[in-house]
């Protein structure tokens, strides 16, 4: 298959700015905002940027590769598509649009219990590739269902989610009287209307709803009461007594997502786990905590050798990926790039994203004349303390 580059927009940045004038002002919002002042938000990307390269040029070099093997499949890169919730309202479609680009550029797609498209949907675009993150449901009978549709439909890997006890405090989401659907006050409703490629595409998709979700849902249930219910389904405070069972039930490869301390790194190694996503879900719940790459930096120098360290939230370019491999992450994911990607492209804006990263990486090894994504380390620069 080929893949399409389009010269108009060579950085996320730019797709970015051309995302926020296809889409409504509050979806915008939803997509690109942190939580409380922004702090956190800003800092991942900045801390990731003050970590340096150092290139050999005279080194013998017979041509970079970034295919990276993670948990028995070599991918042909060394990121993958982070879990976001709605997806389908950001942009129509977009779930199913980023699983099959992931699918067609041999990376991994993560799906969210909470976005606009089903377990056995993505299953089936995917040929069985894609991961599946799952939100903790209250109630046991729930989970064990999830998870054995997880594992029908041959997800190779649950993600389990340990950064949302409570809900981020997202000051714009809140003005915005952010629901699923959306609330229609006179506001969104004239920021839908200067919208209307996003309008006209949601009204021929429909109603963008909770796929995966659907068949717990009670028929018929109102609008007024979806949120009400949602915060009855699910109860996201994690804890080792709510990993174990998971641990036992799961034969694929189980990964816990949002770890920020070495000692929920313990925790995970000593529940058996295979990986961690270091995260701060992009810098969406807690403002006061460090940007992901400090504590991804530790905890892979100091745990590498026993779990798979891999690293989300701040990442916006080849260069952030190899700074970040560089500092001992196995992996990287991202979210925002790719639905800036689709916003700004609609179909064509999964394959371009990824194109941009691959493209930014494979010149970023070439330059400092690394071969292959395990070699990264060697080129970082240890900063004076
Ligand atoms: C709009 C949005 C929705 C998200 N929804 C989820 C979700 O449903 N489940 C989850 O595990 N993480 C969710 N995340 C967090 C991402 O998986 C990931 O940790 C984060 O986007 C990484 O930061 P980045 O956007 O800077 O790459 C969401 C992130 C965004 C931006």
């Amino acid at each position: 298959m080929s893949f399409s580059f389009n010269p108009q927009y060579p950085t996320v940045a730019e797709l970015r700015i051309r995302a926020k004038q296809r889409i409504p002002g509050f979806v915008f919002d939803y997509v690109d905002g942190g939580c409380n002042e922004d702090v956190n938000l800003h800092k991942n990307t900045a801390e990731i940027r003050d970590v340096e390269l150092t290139p050999y040029y005279l080194s013998k070099h017979s041509g970079s590769d970034l295919r990276t093997e993670l948990f028995g499949h070599v991918y042909d890169a060394p990121f993958g598509i982070a879990p976001v919730g709605l997806q389908g309202m950001i942009w129509p479609g977009a779930a199913e649009i980023l699983a099959q680009a992931a699918h067609a550029h041999n990376i991994p797609f993560v799906l969210s219990t909470v976005t606009t498209s089903s377990i056995e949907r993505i299953s089936e675009i995917t040929s069985g590739q894609a991961w599946f993150q799952l939100y903790h449901p209250a109630e046991e009978r729930l989970r064990d269902d999830i998870i054995r549709r997880a594992a029908a439909a041959g997800c190779p890997v649950l993600v389990i989610l340990c950064d949302v006890p409570t809900f981020g405090y997202r000051p714009r989401d809140i003005r915005n009287g952010l629901a699923m659907p959306p609330k229609m006050t006179l506001r969104n409703m004239i920021q839908i209307a200067t919208r209307p490629n996003w309008a006209w595409r949601t009204l021929v998709t429909g109603r963008p709803s909770f796929e995966t979700l659907k068949p717990y849902m009670p028929k018929g249930l109102n609008l007024k009461n979806l949120g009400l219910f949602m915060n009855q389904m699910f109860s996201g405070r994690l804890n080792e007594e709510k990993i174990a069972p998971i641990r036992d039930m799961w034969k694929g490869k189980l990964v816990l997502k949002g770890v920020a301390s070495e000692a929920d790194t313990e925790k995970a190694i000593k529940l058996g786990l295979d990986g961690i996503i270091v995260s701060n879900h992009g810098g969406r719940q807690l403002d006061a905590g460090e940007s992901t790459i400090k504590p991804m930096t530790r905890i892979a120098a100091a745990y590498g050798d026993r779990i798979t360290v891999m690293m989300d939230s701040g990442m916006r370019s080849g260069p952030d990926i190899a700074r970040t491999l560089a500092n001992g992450a196995a992996f990287t994911f991202m979210g925002r790039p790719f639905m800036y990607g689709v916003s700004a492209l609609g179909k064509a804006g999964g394959d371009h994203t990824i194109s941009i990263l691959k493209t930014q990486l494979q010149q970023v090894m070439e330059q400092i004349c690394c071969e292959t994504t395990g070699n990264l380390p060697r080129h970082l620069i240890t900063k004076p303390a």
